[in-house]
């Protein structure tokens, strides 16, 4: 039996990067924008053959699963899904789920990859606003497995959880935002870091090279490996709760901080670490392993492999 069908509507650079996922997953799947978009899905198909991802072969079946249309109804027609990836413009994509919901219904999920739009927003005047919510992934979208999901007011939970069924069966990787905000989880972050780095470079501090250049080679390489809290608290042996008697008061927010991160480390993967100290030897050999590939660092361990 195959995986049902899934609808992209606005197939550009985002959109193209998601659509590539679900079809190399073997989703049947519906391409649709008003202009050509087969070039776009060829380029994310090869951007994933040249890093290593997926082959030529399973490149080209993958290309040929695709139904490119310019006709709406015929995309959306059928779909358990639709990820709308137009431009970032509410009145553009509202009037695209009036359209959309003429055809399907209540009986898809519409995910929007919004970056700046609230849920909420987005479901204002729809016909079945509780099929709606956003489907936030990252540039590049082919790639990075992140997809933030989150409801709005009138999102029914059946249909976020719908939408995490589906990310997974892409092979994403989607968390939910617990309520409604503004740059969701990770843009609430980005967006501070680039503010902070702006104050920098025009107070003087360093140039835009030196501030990417020492969070490439520094800090944003733990980063990528043990995120940003649980990076933190592994510069103190005991972690959170020890941070504040070494550096000053301890605060309440730190406490709750180590109670999220005892959840964490008991639901991490083993091969990851589940304690700060098997952790710490996890993230030395990722970030090892990355400046090899950046050609920074030799590696000479038993059988080259941290
Ligand atoms: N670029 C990023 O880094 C990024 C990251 C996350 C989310 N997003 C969000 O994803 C969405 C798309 O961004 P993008 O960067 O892919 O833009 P893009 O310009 O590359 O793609 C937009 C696509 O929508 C199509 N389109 C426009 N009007 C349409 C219509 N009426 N019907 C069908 N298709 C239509 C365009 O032809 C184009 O192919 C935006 O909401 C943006 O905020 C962007």
């Amino acid at each position: 039996m195959g995986k049902g069908k899934l609808a992209f509507v606005g197939v550009g650079m985002i959109g193209a990067g998601l659509a590539v996922n679900a079809m190399l997953q073997g989703f049947e799947t519906a391409l649709y924008d008003i202009q050509p978009v087969e070039h776009n899905i060829w380029a994310a198909l090869h951007a994933l053959v040249d890093a290593g991802v997926c082959t030529r072969a399973q490149a080209e079946e993958a290309f040929n699963r695709g139904h490119y249309t310019d006709d709406l109804a015929q995309a959306v027609a059928g779909a358990q899904f639709v990820q709308e990836c137009v431009a970032e413009n509410l009145e553009l994509k509202q009037q695209m789920y009036r359209q959309i919901q003429e055809i399907t219904g209540d009986g898809a999920v519409i995910a929007s990859s919004t970056s700046m739009l609230l849920p909420s927003k987005l479901q204002e005047g729809a016909l079945h606003p509780e099929c709606i919510l956003v489907g936030h992934p990252y540039n590049p979208s082919y790639l990075l497995p992140l997809v933030e999901v989150c409801g709005g007011e009138r999102t029914s939970q059946a249909n976020v959880d719908k939408a995490v069924e589906l990310y997974t069966a892409m092979g994403k990787m989607p968390i939910v935002c617990r309520k409604e905000a503004f740059g969701l989880i990770v843009n609430m972050v980005s967006w501070a870091a680039l503010d902070a780095a702006k104050k920098a470079i025009l107070g003087g501090v360093c140039t835009v090279e030196e501030m990417d250049k020492a969070l490439m080679f520094g800090p944003g390489l733990r980063m990528a490996v043990t995120g940003q809290v649980l990076t933190i608290s592994l510069g103190v042996k005991g972690g959170m709760r020890a941070m504040g008697a070494k550096y000053g008061q301890a605060n309440p927010e730190d406490l709750i901080l180590a109670d999220g991160l005892d959840e964490e480390l008991a639901h991490r993967p083993k091969a990851l670490g589940q304690d700060h100290e098997s952790v710490a030897v996890f993230r030395d050999r990722a970030i090892a392993r990355i400046l090899r590939d950046q050609g920074v660092l030799e590696l000479h361990g038993e059988d080259d492999a941290p």
